[in-house]
């Protein structure tokens, strides 16, 4: 995601910056910038791709002054080039804008200052916020900043440098983190303490809605409504290596604890609660030819391609189209039948990914509506799409697929409910699961607290050669993903299946050295997978069992029982794969695996 440093002390501000920003590289991004303050003006320069890019740039045009900002975008809104990359600034030129975050009403915002004159160069929120505090400044830029805050929804990490105010830097934060450092006369802007623990670790966090007026003199603090408030700075003792990873061991696993949060900003700004309706702009401008599509045809690979297969039961279920999930890797070269009145759906986290690129291509060749539902913004495959949905998941890093995976699941529902909303679904049932999906994250940080049992228990499988995990209807794929996280990370072979399909073959397999898994949470089918439990009990299986909170039947079947939360049978999956997600992270490292960078996996499978 975004990153910001920012500076104000006696030292040349531009290499803090540009050195900073490396610190903030793991964040992953696609553009950088940085703005600095000399003799009352503001000098820009930015540039598309790697820091060492703007490194170059700065070569050819050193930039003077002492005080700066710098930031590394990740895309949300906007293609990643050098145009979109911060800084922004508004129609005088006068207020320069670093953000970090989604401005969510930035539609009705960009329309509203239109009307009033102002012209947009850029495909970014961020821009419109530049205009914002424009619109409201008369000669107090702090309060035309306060002011713009309060009308924008959505989540913003804010820096912000103006020639109205040339000794000042302001910042102000809601829901994207902004970290002070204090220094000997000099003063520290960040979005994490990475950048700033080679020169101070005295630091201070702001709160949501707090903002800091950063000034030669000093820092003052206070309140979007204007309230003072005093800050006490805080000693940092983390080693570098460790913030990067926010104190967590491994990104797979920062990642999964940022689930409560990424499948929120998957959903944020395209619910509209009171109607039992979602938006998906990206989708408007073909939503009929979606509606009315004769079949949709997913196309992708690994986790993706799992989480498709949730799409096709959500879809077949609620929206009465057919479906069809297909490996990219296969439909690219079976000749599929497919033509204008179908409907291509590819899901990539990378949006790179060679093999759900070319069975894009192949859909689009046979006439077929191309969407995409991608993670990475500008990516090929989000390109190559006639439309489609960004998953805001953020930089994914660990090469083992988790919070992308819930948040394209999240996708799907939306998708579900939009098209399912235009067609039989009553707005009674669109409202019950738009406020179901919207408890969902307080849902996800519920079973993050049963960490420490699975960590503990998963000591007892760590040796094991063989898994097998099981499940029906829409946990049927979540075995699947239990599975594949288990191999890919643990080197452990792992194997997926339709619990009732023990009986057709795999049943051969179970003894006393084969634990199971079994998604058995309560729902339609739930007796169904009791007898299949106790078809392995009988023959010695160990049995671990992902169960509805609630549910003391199951105790007498398993030999460990991990309880997630009750929730609608479709959402379950958003669920049912937060404890398989640490089952083999924890078994792995038990196994001194490289859980970040598995032997033999890329993040993104560039290559046939
Ligand atoms: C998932 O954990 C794996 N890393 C892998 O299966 C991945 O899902 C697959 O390569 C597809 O990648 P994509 O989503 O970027 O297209």
């Amino acid at each position: 995601m975004c990153g910001i440093v920012g500076y104000l002390g006696k030292q040349e501000a531009a290499p803090i910056l540009l050195g900073g920003l490396k610190r903030l590289e793991y964040r992953g991004y696609d553009s950088a910038g940085i703005a600095v303050m000399n003799g009352g003006d503001v000098n820009v320069v930015k540039e598309v791709g790697k820091i060492r890019n703007l490194e170059s740039a700065l070569d050819t045009t050193p930039l003077k002054g002492f005080i700066g900002i710098g930031h590394t975008r990740w895309a949300t809104h906007g293609e990643p080039n050098k145009t979109n990359a911060h800084p922004h600034v508004d129609g005088t030129g006068n207020i320069v804008l670093f953000h970090n975050g989604i401005i969510e009403n930035y539609a009705s915002l960009n329309k509203m200052l239109q009307e009033k004159g102002h012209v947009f160069i850029t495909e970014t929120d961020t821009e419109i916020l530049a205009h914002l505090i424009e619109e409201f400044y008369e000669k107090d830029l702090e309060k035309a900043i306060r002011h713009a805050l309060h009308e924008v929804d959505g989540t913003y990490g804010l820096a912000v440098i103006s020639k109205y105010d040339p000794n000042k830097i302001y910042v102000a934060r809601k829901g994207s983190p902004i970290v002070i450092g204090v220094g000997k006369d000099e003063y520290f802007v960040a979005s994490d303490v990475t950048p700033l623990v080679n020169y101070t670790r005295d630091v201070f966090y702001l709160e949501d809605y707090e903002m800091a007026i950063i000034t030669p003199k000093g820092v003052t603090t206070k309140t979007i409504e204007n309230k003072k408030i005093e800050k006490k700075t805080e000693r940092v003792t983390f080693e570098l290596e460790a913030i990067e990873k926010g104190g967590f061991d491994h990104f797979m696993l920062k990642e999964i604890y940022q689930q409560p949060d990424t499948i929120m900003d998957a959903m944020r700004g395209r619910i509209l609660k009171d109607e039992g309706i979602v938006k998906l702009g990206g989708l408007e401008k073909i939503e009929d030819r979606l509606v009315k599509a004769n079949k949709i045809v997913f196309t992708a690979s690994g986790t993706s391609w799992i989480a498709a297969l949730i799409g096709e039961y959500l879809i077949e279920e609620f929206c009465r189209i057919p479906v069809e999930v297909e490996y990219a890797s296969e439909f690219r070269y079976r000749n599929p039948i497919i033509d204008e009145d179908d409907v291509v759906i590819a899901i990539s986290q990378s949006g790179e990914t060679a093999d759900t690129l070319a069975a894009l291509r192949e859909g689009k060749r046979k006439g077929a509506l191309t969407l995409g539902i991608v993670n990475s913004v500008g990516s090929t495959i989000a390109r190559e799409t006639d439309a489609g949905v960004y998953i805001h998941a953020g930089h994914e890093i660990g090469v083992a697929s988790t919070k992308a995976f819930t948040s394209q699941v999240t996708v799907l529902a939306l998708i579900t409910l939009m098209i399912a909303r235009r067609k039989n679904m009553s707005s009674e049932l669109g409202k019950a699961m738009v406020n179901e999906l919207l408890k969902i994250p307080e849902k996800v940080q519920i079973i993050l607290h049963q960490n420490d049992y699975i960590r503990d228990f998963a000591r007892r499988y760590k040796d094991e050669r063989n898994f097998l995990y099981l499940g029906r209807g829409y946990n049927f794929p979540v075995a699947l993903e239990g599975a594949l996280k288990l191999k890919e990370i643990s080197y452990i072979h792992a194997e997926g299946y339709a619990a009732a399909e023990m009986k057709h073959g795999p049943i051969a397999l179970i003894d006393k050295d084969m634990p199971v898994v079994f998604l058995a949470t309560k729902d339609v089918i739930y007796d169904k997978v009791i007898s299949n439990i106790e078809e392995v009990k009988a023959r010695g299986g160990r049995i671990i069992c992902i169960a509805t909170q609630g549910d003391e039947k199951i105790q007498q079947y398993a030999d460990h029982v991990i309880y997630i939360p009750d929730t609608l049978r479709a959402l379950t999956p958003l669920l049912s794969v937060i404890p398989l997600q640490l089952l083999s992270y924890h078994v792995a490292v038990m196994r001194g695996c490289d859980v970040d960078m598995p032997r033999n996996l890329a993040k993104s499978v560039t290559v046939e």
